[in-house]
């Protein structure tokens, strides 16, 4: 167990939107010292530069055509959690609800995955304590071979509150169709779609706090590392 400890420990958590994934990863990574990978902003940060440099969101081959042009910097910090594209800061831009309603169709372009997809191997690789890392096909396509996999699911109606208040207090019945139709969006694809591993830990929030979450996961882990 001691040696157990100091091994490296790697947490795959996959949901859809408004799940709290974002916030539960953070602090579980915090709590246990770990770092912390939001693999939905380098999704965001390259729609971004897809947008910003004029590329045809719906035509897939000048998507998957530009797809290695950006270079992404993601940086792992739990407590401000850094996400560049060619030298500039896009933690701001990459939320606008432009980027948000584009994501689904730029993160579908397989050479998109492909190209993201090796930096987030990288960076886990390169983890030393262990990484929390957040998305929607890290447990069945990034990193299968995870150490703690968790899927976390919500109601369309929390999701949809959850967002909303995010927004501060935008209408909810739009948050809620653009929600369901961005995950409908995830789901469907052919290349990784949101997808629950076969040995994931599915954890319902509906019901629960954001603490009792986090308490739920961190629980996880550390169970893990005791059977070292
Ligand atoms: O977690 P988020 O809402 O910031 O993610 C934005 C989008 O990025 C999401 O709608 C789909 C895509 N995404 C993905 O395809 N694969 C991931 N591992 C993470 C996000």
């Amino acid at each position: 167990m001691e040696n157990g400890a100091a091994q490296p420990v790697i947490v795959a958590i996959d949901g859809p939107s408004g799940t709290g994934k974002s916030s539960t990863s953070k602090a579980v990574a915090a709590q246990l010292g770990l770092r912390y990978l939001d693999t939905g902003a380098q999704y965001r940060a390259i729609t971004w530069w897809m947008v910003s440099n004029g590329i045809d969101i719906d035509d897939p081959s000048a998507i998957a055509a530009a797809a290695g042009k950006p270079e992404i910097v993601s940086g792992t910090d739990p407590a401000g959690p850094l996400i560049e594209v060619d030298g500039v800061d896009v933690a701001g831009p990459i939320r606008t609800q432009e980027v948000t309603a584009k994501v689904s169709a730029v993160s579908a372009v397989p050479e998109v995955r492909t190209r993201i997809t090796e930096l987030q191997r990288t960076i886990a690789a390169g983890a030393e304590s262990g990484i929390v890392v957040e998305g929607r096909d890290i447990g069945t396509t990034v990193l299968p071979d995870a150490d703690v996999k968790v899927f976390l699911t919500a109601s369309a109606e929390a999701r949809a509150a959850r967002r909303s208040a995010e927004l501060k207090g935008a209408d909810l019945a739009t948050t809620r169709e653009a929600l369901v139709r961005r995950d409908a969006a995830d789901s469907g694809r052919t290349t990784s779609p949101l997808a629950k591993a076969g040995d994931a830990v599915e954890v319902d929030t509906t019901e629960l706090t954001l603490a009792q979450v986090i308490e739920c996961v961190v629980t996880l882990v550390e169970e893990k590392r005791a059977e070292r």
